[in-house]
């Protein structure tokens, strides 16, 4: 970047230079570079709509035109050379056309103000961004599926208070994840939808007084429409906020994805490894492998979060209508998009190796007392009244944890002391298989209840 003098556009009005501690203070336009593409989009689609409208003439906009193309060809080869002193990406591509087209460079502005243009650029990129976070998070879904189909028969521990409450299969703790990467897309979906309406029109805040045509650049641009206010379109940037919050449960649930990685990667659990390219070693322990993936993915959610609650301090205490406050707005943003679109390639390449070890699962298994509620609903199903069936499995546990050994390990004199209504038929409902085979209904455990999910799901993806 040159940081040599050049004069802003709107220094006429000012009898000194900006100090240059300030000049770096206002400036933006280290980060918003970044939407130099979405600008000159915007850029040509107005200049269009100002010819058309005959407040332009057509050599103007070949001009424009051309110009355009050949500064964006050139920001693309990482030729163009951006100045501080033009303050931001608008100034910096406006200057440099009329430095190549003349007076036609001067003209691009009209009935337009940088308020509506940033609010513009900024829509356009978080529109795009949000189809790359779309297809990540199908991507996620999708290795989940497969996961979640070929495990659908493997027993593992289903977990409350993260100790072992009631036997699970793996494919249904990897549809759990499913389901909140569906909602997450969802909502991704929703803040698209929402944001995907044209401020430019509105120009510094009130509107212009050329005869522009809205509607034409709205569809010119792909927007559903125009924005219907003027001072709104330039000052507020909830959708910003919305995306953040829909990025932060993103981020959230691949939180808590990350910490099971981690602790069943631990050998007291030993329920998967990673592949090693996904883990580091230690510079001082050779014996080591550690989850820095997931660990980083846990940790980048604080990051996420943290943009989340800069982006809605940063919008609260404005007056209406834009200030420049909201220049703050876009290092969050850019940020949270980066990582969110890091994590989403590194989890599906991650969920994709995962290897699985049912072994090490069902061993923890009979180590819980996992089917005492199988056995309560047993005598409930016989008559007792389940309060009761609770108290006679209590004791049974106590008995079982006595001799150090699993509920399901009691011999028979032993189990059926607790019961007269305990007969010989309770080995099927105390047995992992049995326990887990007795649930089928939707949204159970149940195998074949995983299989039909997977199912479910597939249409659904493909219907959303
Ligand atoms: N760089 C500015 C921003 O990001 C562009 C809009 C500047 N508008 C103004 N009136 N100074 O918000």
């Amino acid at each position: 970047m040159s940081t040599g003098s050049a004069f802003s556009p709107w220094s006429g009005r000012f009898s000194e230079p900006v100090a240059e501690r300030v000049q770096r203070y206002t400036a933006s336009i280290s980060f918003d570079y970044r939407l130099a593409e979405f600008d000159i989009q915007g850029s040509i689609a107005h200049a269009r709509m100002l010819a058309r409208q005959k407040i332009i003439d057509a050599v103007d906009l070949a001009d424009i035109e051309r110009g355009l193309g050949e500064i964006l060809t050139e920001i693309r080869a990482g030729q163009f050379v951006w100045q501080l002193a033009l303050e931001d990406v608008h100034l910096n591509i406006e200057k440099a056309l009329t430095a190549r087209v003349g007076d036609a460079g001067k003209r691009l502005h009209t009935g337009r103000s940088r308020n509506d243009q940033v609010a513009t650029d900024i829509r356009l990129y978080l529109r795009y961004q949000i189809d790359a976070v779309l297809e990540g998070l199908q991507s996620c879904q999708q290795v989940l599926l497969e996961l979640a189909e070929r495990h659908a028969d493997v027993p593992m521990p289903g977990h409350t208070h993260l100790q072992v409450a009631q036997p699970v299969t793996f494919g249904h703790h990897m549809l759990a994840y499913f389901e909140m990467f569906f909602r997450d897309a969802r909502r991704m979906a929703d803040c698209r939808r929402r944001l995907n309406w044209l401020p430019l029109g509105a120009a510094a805040l009130a509107g212009t007084s050329y005869p522009i045509d809205r509607e034409w650049v709205a569809t010119a641009l792909g927007f559903d429409g125009v924005c219907e206010n003027s001072l709104d379109a330039v000052s507020d940037r909830d959708f910003a906020i919305e995306f953040c919050s829909a990025a932060a449960l993103v981020m959230m649930h691949f939180s808590r994805l990350a910490e099971e990685l981690i602790l069943w990667m631990n050998p007291r659990f030993g329920f998967i490894d990673l592949p090693d390219r996904f883990c580091t070693g230690s510079s001082i322990m050779p014996q080591k492998k550690n989850p820095d993936v997931p660990e980083l993915m846990r940790g980048k959610t604080g990051r996420v979060n943290g943009h989340l609650l800069g982006l809605l301090t940063l919008m609260k205490a404005q007056p209406l209508a834009y200030n420049k406050d909201n220049q703050e707005d876009k290092e969050p943003l850019f940020d949270t998009v980066d990582t969110l679109l890091d994590t989403l390639a590194i989890a599906s390449e991650m969920l994709a190796g995962l290897v699985v070890h049912p072994a090490a699962m069902l061993d923890a298994l009979r180590q819980g007392h996992a089917t005492a509620t199988d056995l309560a609903d047993y005598l409930v199903k016989k008559g007792l009244p389940f309060r009761d069936a609770h108290e006679v499995v209590a004791r049974a546990v106590r008995a079982a944890e006595m001799r150090g050994i699993d509920l399901a390990a009691l011999p028979y004199e032993e189990l059926s002391g607790f019961s007269v209504l305990i007969a010989s038929d309770v080995y099927a409902v105390l047995s992992v298989e049995g326990s887990l085979e007795s649930r089928q209904h939707r949204g159970g455990t149940a195998p074949s209840e995983v299989r039909l999910a997977v199912a479910r799901a597939r249409e659904r993806i493909a219907a959303a």
